[in-house]
């Protein structure tokens, strides 16, 4: 028996100042509970020299065991204080990062709009469906033989000058971006059953600067009715009914003699718009006249039998004075604002 305690208080007393530096330093949460092993943990000194007071005579083991519990509830509460310490400090932070300022001015997300060149489309589509009409569309990049020969404009024909056309390389390959809807017209000829009466509205191409009425990407509405005995009256009695419900019951159209090499005869059309701005007017709206008898027959359809009309307008031009829009700059710089004028209609 040695005759003394082999744990002394001046021993136990530098443990616990080791273990109360280290939870000191920690200098946050996550610092502290990294520690927590080995300053309270079973790793901790204060633990191995618990563990070893099984190993001394049994006569220290109280005095011992009451210092050991002293100095680890000691270091226990150290680190107790200081994890309640860092849980108030990140709460606080926290709280602070979310305030919400209930007098902050609300941002609102701006509803969109469709373009009203859209709108016009569908529209327009409407109006013909409800007489029974179908929609047809066709290809943007098209082969020349249904841009210009199909419609009976011929190779050196001055009207295939008349047109701007893009040309798309090689030239070899006979493909242009369509410069009008008129294509259409033959393609659904070549698709589809006798009698046809479709509308085909789509996008086209011609090489014009963009200014305040021009534009190089723009939008016609084609329209075409091949059956058994259709004459000028029918194109007629049609377009003023479409005229007559895009610009009012008063709206009336007058045809003047014109010339198109897929139409025979062929006219101007102008439409009497009784709201223009400044005063009812006639305006030019489009061109029309009776299918000619060799469009037919590119398409394989007997002239004899078989006979019809064609118009075609550009949608631009038609939103243009029926909703007295000034500049073409409008219509294709995509600022919502000016769709949301139209109204949101979705
Ligand atoms: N395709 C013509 C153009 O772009 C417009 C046109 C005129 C279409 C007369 C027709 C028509 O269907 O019959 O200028």
């Amino acid at each position: 028996m040695s005759g003394s305690n082999p744990i002394t208080e001046a021993a136990v007393a530098a443990v616990v100042a080791d273990a109360l530096k280290a939870i000191a330093d920690a200098g946050d949460l996550a610092a502290l509970r990294s520690i927590r092993q080995v300053t309270v943990g079973e790793q901790s000194e204060i633990s191995k020299l618990n563990a070893s007071l099984k190993t001394i005579d049994a006569e220290f083991k109280a005095a011992a065991g009451a210092i050991i519990g002293k100095a680890r509830g000691e270091i226990n509460a150290a680190f107790a204080a200081r994890e309640v310490e860092f849980a108030a400090a990140d709460e606080r932070a926290k709280l602070s990062a979310e305030t919400v300022d209930v007098t902050a001015v609300v941002t609102r997300v701006p509803f969109g709009a469709r373009h009203p060149l859209s709108l016009l489309q569908d529209q327009i589509s409407d109006v013909f469906i409800g007489m029974g009409w179908e929609i047809a569309e066709g290809p943007e990049l098209e082969h020349e033989w249904f841009n210009f020969d199909a419609l009976n404009f011929d190779a050196d024909h001055p009207a295939r000058a008349m047109q701007d056309t893009f040309f798309v390389e090689p030239v070899d390959s006979h493909l242009v971006l369509r410069t009008h809807t008129s294509p259409v017209q033959v393609r659904s000829l070549l698709s589809r059953e006798l009698p046809v009466y479709v509308l085909c509205p789509g996008r086209v191409f011609r090489t014009d600067e963009l200014d305040a009425t021009h534009t190089p990407v723009f939008h016609q509405v084609e329209g075409l009715a091949i059956d058994k005995g259709l004459t000028m009256a029918d194109l007629r009695g049609t377009l003023e009914h479409f005229a007559r419900i895009m610009f009012g019951e008063e709206a009336k159209i007058r045809l003047r003699p014109s010339f198109f090499p897929f139409t025979e005869p062929s006219a101007e059309l102008d439409v009497w718009h009784p709201g223009a701005k400044g005063g009812a007017r006639w305006v030019e709206w489009g061109g029309c006249g009776m299918v000619n008898p060799n469009v037919l027959l590119a398409a394989g359809i007997d002239p004899e039998v078989y006979q019809g009309f064609a118009f075609g307008m550009g949608i631009e031009r038609t939103l243009m004075f029926r909703n007295d829009v000034r500049d073409m700059h409008d219509m294709v710089e995509a600022d919502v604002r000016f769709s949301q004028q139209f109204g949101v209609n979705l």
